[in-house]
């Protein structure tokens, strides 16, 4: 009884609900604890933390400066230049700020979309995007949708997914005998702990599918991640598109980074307090956990599902294609804003911040207009 009473009170909700669930069903995959930790509709952290800005856990490029969503919206008017009624399409709308300052720049400029869709799991966050949009875009509102799974019939336009593959439910493998394992987490005693079994067939052939046929030697006790979530995307993107360009921004790299030798504990990677660490059973539910896109594998996915791949650019290359300096050099600020300005552009420019390390991808399907944002610097044969 005392035993029961102190477990209860030591233990946080999210911890219980994982402890009963491997009691009911055994150890279970990463995958899976990663989706609750996370994703959790009452406990996860994606439902209960403040995550997005100064009092929150991070920062993305949205958030950072509004010259990031506004180049952006330069495809959509490249895009609406041959046809009419286009809509865009968000994937993990965050705090709001991409939708926000893509908006503004498109009824600016007059070329609205017809409708802008917002695939969101977590109600928390469509709470605070309802309450930014009413704030800062009140006459657009009704151009907002919402939806929780992407299904959508006869899609035309632009899909934008910044910083949504990353948190995406990883599998992690190990190599061990020249055998592939795959991590479960177990619940031991008092403790969350790993435990590596065998792997599994749908494990290995999204590795087979990630290289490509490309020979990459790991040596025993290598870690790293593989992504079996993303095969789902790519073919929910296909069967909802008619015709549209899908940006893919994250950090990450081509297999041969996302394999190198030197990289043997993987990528994944845990924010708290804009703090970074490595574990995943630290902080439960109160911390994000990501791991770094591997670009090859989304590519050939998408080279399955009826998609072109269109580009592959450096953050930085793919928005000074699309125009982010001279949006910057048009705006009417004063002194003092310009230069505030200035250093929000360098940091979701510059190499040694997010320029270098975020990657896009660009896919296209049935579009025969030429793109803004690969028209110089593509690296596609890097994928
Ligand atoms: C790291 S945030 C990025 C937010 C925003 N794109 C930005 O750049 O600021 C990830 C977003 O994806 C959403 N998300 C993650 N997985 C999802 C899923 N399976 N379905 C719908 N939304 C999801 C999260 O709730 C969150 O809004």
């Amino acid at each position: 009884m005392y035993t029961v009473f102190v477990y209860i009170i030591m233990k946080s909700e999210i911890e219980q609900f994982l402890i009963e669930k491997i009691k009911k069903d055994g150890v279970i995959p990463f995958s899976s604890f990663m989706n609750i930790t996370l994703f959790h509709e009452n406990y996860g952290y994606y439902n209960t933390s403040n995550i997005f800005g100064d009092k929150g856990d991070f920062i993305t490029s949205p958030i950072t400066s509004s010259l990031f969503g506004e180049s952006m919206a330069n495809e959509f008017i490249n895009l609406s230049s041959n046809k009419n009624n286009l809509n865009i399409l968000e994937m993990g709308g965050g705090d709001g700020s991409l939708a926000v300052s893509m908006m503004k720049y498109l009824s600016k400029l007059n070329c609205l979309p017809n409708t802008y869709i917002i695939l969101e799991s977590s109600a928390k966050l469509k709470e605070q995007q309802i309450k930014i949009f009413k704030k800062e875009v009140p006459e657009l509102f009704n151009l907002f949708v919402w939806i929780k799974d992407l299904n959508i019939d006869n899609f035309e336009g632009l899909v934008v997914a910044n910083e949504f593959f990353d948190v995406n439910p990883t599998e992690r493998f190990k190599i061990k005998n020249n055998n592939f394992e795959k991590l479960f987490i177990n619940f031991n005693d008092d403790d969350f702990e790993y435990v590596w079994n065998e792997s599994d067939d749908i494990l290995e052939k999204n590795l087979d599918i990630a290289l490509n046929k490309k020979e990459i030697k790991l040596p025993d006790n290598y870690m790293s991640e593989i992504n079996t979530v993303y095969s789902d995307w790519i073919s929910k993107l296909d069967k909802s598109i008619k015709s549209g360009v899908i940006f893919v921004i994250d950090y990450g790299y081509n297999s041969e980074e996302y394999f190198a030798s030197e990289r043997s504990d993987g990528t994944l990677v845990c924010i708290h307090n804009h703090q970074s660490n490595f574990n995943p059973l630290a902080n439960i539910g109160k911390q994000d956990i990501s791991s770094f896109v591997n670009f090859s594998h989304l590519s050939n996915l998408a080279i399955k599902n009826n998609f072109l791949v269109d580009g592959y650019l450096s953050q930085s290359s793919f928005l000074l294609n699309l125009g982010i300096l001279d949006i910057y050099e048009n705006k009417e600020y004063d002194v003092n804003q310009k230069l505030i300005e200035l250093n929000k552009l360098k940091n979701i420019l510059l190499p040694n911040t997010m320029g270098e390390i975020f990657k896009v991808l660009i896919l296209k399907k049935n579009i025969t207009k030429k793109l803004v944002s690969t028209k110089e610097f593509n690296k596609i044969e890097k994928l």
